[in-house]
């Protein structure tokens, strides 16, 4: 799906990289790391929305494929209902208008929010907004699905749904999802495999396959903690 070879990205400094990693056609990945350890900056390299200072970028078939960004605080246009929100991005392709509406309204029940098309966003709970913002994102169907620090901001219970909401998205529409956060459990909770990164300039310190021999139930199980544990460890030694 996406390969970074020797990725370095500088500002005035250097603030990533080497970084070299494929990502699977179809993986959950996540990624944590210290604040500063250029998370975000992986995750707009993906996206093409920077560039990097140096290396190669490659995708599948050597062509970009469309995706969608979640951010930390959901972005949405204030002015605009939650329709108009997850619109936003087919006005920006040649798609048919009845086309999109429907695309729209299809992507807003499935995210829970069927009867909130008219909403604005200063009517909705954070957790809701995250559902706009994930609605919006998958609007396009593009097959990576890029979230930054999507559920920091929910409350546990809220949080919870969310995650499994996007686990179930993820199952049913075959897509490829990068997520960054600051959780260890979530992201073992939640992805296939985890990338930890250094304090900055970050670059990959592990790379952890997720051992995740049964779905339901997995979080009490020895596996579940001794994987929270062994990447709790790494990031100590970051000096978290
Ligand atoms: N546009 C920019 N200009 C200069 N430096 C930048 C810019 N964007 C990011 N940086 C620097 O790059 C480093 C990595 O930033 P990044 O936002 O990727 O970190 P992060 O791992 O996402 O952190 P956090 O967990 O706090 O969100 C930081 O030191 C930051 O100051
Ligand atoms: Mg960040």
């Amino acid at each position: 799906m996406l390969t970074f070879k020797d990725i370095v990205k500088s500002y005035e400094e250097d603030v990533l990289g080497p970084i070299s990693i494929d990502i699977k056609n179809k993986s959950f990945v996540s990624i944590i790391g210290p604040s500063g350890s250029g998370k975000s900056t992986f995750l707009r390299l993906a996206s093409g929305l920077i560039k990097q200072s140096s290396g190669l970028i490659g995708y599948n078939d050597n062509l970009k494929p469309k995706m969608g960004f979640v951010f930390q605080d959901s972005n949405l246009l204030p002015w605009r209902t939650v329709l108009d929100n997850v619109l936003l991005p087919l006005e920006l392709t040649k798609e048919d208008k009845s086309k999109s509406i429907e695309k729209s309204l299809k992507w807003i029940s499935r995210v829970g929010l069927g009867g909130k098309e008219d909403s604005f966003p200063n009517e909705l709970s954070g957790g809701q907004k995250m559902r706009v913002s994930i609605a919006r994102a998958m609007v396009q169907e593009g097959s990576l699905l890029l979230l930054d620090e999507p559920f920091s901001a929910l409350d546990e219970v809220t949080r919870r749904r969310l995650e499994d909401d996007l686990l179930e998205i993820w199952k049913t529409n075959n897509i490829t999802i990068l997520f960054v956060t600051h959780s260890v459990t979530q992201a073992v909770y939640l992805s296939e495999r985890v990338l930890v990164m250094s304090s900055g300039p970050g670059v990959i310190i592990e790379d952890l396959l997720i051992n995740k021999k049964i779905d339901v139930g997995f979080e009490g199980t020895h596996e579940f903690l001794s994987q929270v544990k062994h990447l709790t460890d790494i990031l100590r030694n970051e000096g978290i």
